[in-house]
Formats: C-alpha cells, sequence, structure tokens
C-alpha cells in the first residue's frame, strides 16, 4: 500500500502520492476525506484516474449526486457538450457551490482531461482559516448576521447576458438566506460569501456589500488561497463547505474539458 501526502501551503491544500489500486480502498479513502475536510483540497498530480474509477472514490467517500452520465458531469464551455455554458461561465468568479440549496454539496472530485493553454488555472480559498484569522472586533460585527444568496445577481456580476432565458433559468432559483458564519456540527466556522452574495439582511445595501466585498478580499487573500496549475490527468478534491472556489477564465472554444462528480452535502448551512 502506497500513501504519502504533505502540504501545499501553510493553511490549504495538502497533494497526496499513492497508486490508484491502493486509493480505491475503503481504508485510504476515509484517509483521503478525513485529509479534505482537514486541508480544504487535496491534490493527485497526473492520476489520470478513469471515469469508473473516479465515481468509485467518490462513493468510498460519502453519497454521489446523480448529474450527468453515471456520476460525471461535463465541465466545458464547448456548447455542443454542455447546453449551461452561460451558468457555468459563472465559475469564473469567486463562489461556493450550491449557495440557492439548504444543504450544498459536500465536495466535488475534478479531473482535467484537456487543459486550456491559456487561464483555466483553479484557485481555492480557505475560508474556515480566514475566519478564524479575522480581528475579533470583526468575528463580533458579524456573528449574527444574514447573507441574501442570489442567482441572478453573481450571473450578473459575471457579466453573462441577462437574454430572457438566462433569466428565466436563473429565477428558478429562488433567493436564500444563511448565516453570514456558518457554525459547522464540528464546531468550526466558515464564511459563506462569494458572487452569489447579495446583501446583507436588514443592512443599507451599499453598506452590506461593501462588507461582504471586505471579507471577499480577505478570505482570498494569497495566505488562504491555494492555486492549482493543472497538468492531464491530475484529480482535485474540495471540501465545498468551508472552501470557495474560482477558475481563471478560459476561451470559450479551447475544448477545456473537466470531468466533475460531485459528493451530495451532508450538513444544512447553519
Ligand atoms: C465547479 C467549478 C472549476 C473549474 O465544477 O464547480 O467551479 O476549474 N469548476 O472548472
Ligand atoms: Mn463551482
Amino acid at each position: 500500500m502506497m500513501f504519502e501526502a504533505f502540504a501545499l501551503k501553510d493553511g490549504i491544500g495538502s497533494e497526496i502520492r499513492t497508486d490508484v489500486e491502493s486509493l480505491l480502498t475503503a481504508e485510504v479513502a476515509a484517509k483521503v476525506r478525513r485529509l479534505l475536510v482537514e486541508r480544504g483540497v487535496v491534490v493527485f498530480k497526473g492520476l489520470q484516474l478513469t471515469d469508473a474509477q473516479q465515481v468509485a472514490l467518490a462513493r468510498l467517500m460519502g453519497s454521489v449526486r446523480q448529474e450527468g452520465e453515471n456520476g460525471i458531469y461535463k465541465i466545458t464551455l464547448d456548447k455542443s457538450a454542455n447546453d449551461r455554458r452561460d451558468y457555468l461561465k459563472g465559475s469564473f468568479l469567486w463562489h461556493i457551490d450550491g449557495t440557492h440549496d439548504e444543504v450544498p454539496v459536500f465536495a466535488s472530485l475534478l479531473t482535467g482531461i484537456t487543459l486550456s493553454t491559456t487561464g483555466g488555472q483553479t484557485e481555492f480559498a480557505n475560508s474556515y482559516g480566514a475566519y478564524e484569522a479575522l480581528p475579533q472586533e470583526m468575528k463580533a460585527k458579524i456573528e449574527r448576521l444574514k447573507v441574501v444568496h442570489s442567482v441572478e445577481v453573481s450571473m450578473r456580476r459575471a457579466d453573462i447576458e441577462p437574454t430572457e432565458a438566462n433569466l428565466a433559468f436563473w429565477r428558478k432559483f429562488p433567493d436564500k438566506t444563511h448565516n453570514l458564519v456558518w457554525t459547522h456540527k464540528s464546531g468550526r466556522k466558515s464564511l459563506v460569501i462569494g458572487c452569489h452574495a447579495s446583501h446583507i439582511e436588514g443592512m443599507d445595501r451599499d453598506e452590506g456589500q461593501k462588507l461582504l466585498q471586505d471579507l471577499l478580499d480577505w478570505t482570498t487573500q494569497p495566505r488562504f488561497v491555494y492555486r492549482h496549475e493543472w497538468t492531464p490527468g491530475d484529480l482535485l478534491i474540495w471540501d465545498n463547505t468551508g472552501v470557495l472556489h474560482r477558475v481563471e477564465p478560459y476561451p470559450l472554444d479551447c475544448g477545456r474539458m473537466m470531468h466533475r462528480t460531485t459528493l451530495l452535502g451532508e450538513e444544512a448551512f447553519a
């Protein structure tokens, strides 16, 4: 059995070296899951998992969301392969997946199949670490605040054309209000912010937006961020409940193709 892990940065990210056979055992998958929760992101360089192996690993780590074909959802801006091209462009801005749900997805596994030659690197910001490092007076100030999250706001911020079809799609997602500071069952706290965070309930709009922007700037400082420079076959897994992510813009027709498997959430925003 081969398994080695080392930190990529102080506050976020670990690289894991293992072989596929070891990885697809309950014992190693459990270790990966523990590291994921502790480190926010785990990286396997050039692992080259097949789709079936990726789904098998996901099953060992949690409950797989039914999306795409047999648990593999294709992340690409190529219109012929994915009809949600406009929506996916929202991932160019810092976000958490699923803030329009009560229970956001726990984690995503992403394999790089075809990469872009420009842009397309993925960045992750540890919002557990960012919260922890906030000055005490800021923690006190934001303790009880609630944030309204809006798909439409996030799409407009990402400069996605508000065509009639797009507006109709965006408006299918009702706005959702979540605590700004999420206290997890583990006792850890993270910030529920990102491009979808529209405003703060009961606060002057501009003042609320400024506070949200300040917190986003704080969280996405280099000290809390891991930037992944993709090589073919890399597998990344991120803990969506404590980590924000974004992908550096890339040309729409560059052929970038990632295969994603998503693990269902296990804990509601609280
Ligand atoms: C996602 C996402 C980033 C990327 O799958 O939720 O934001 O690098 N992907 O494609
Ligand atoms: Mn995303």
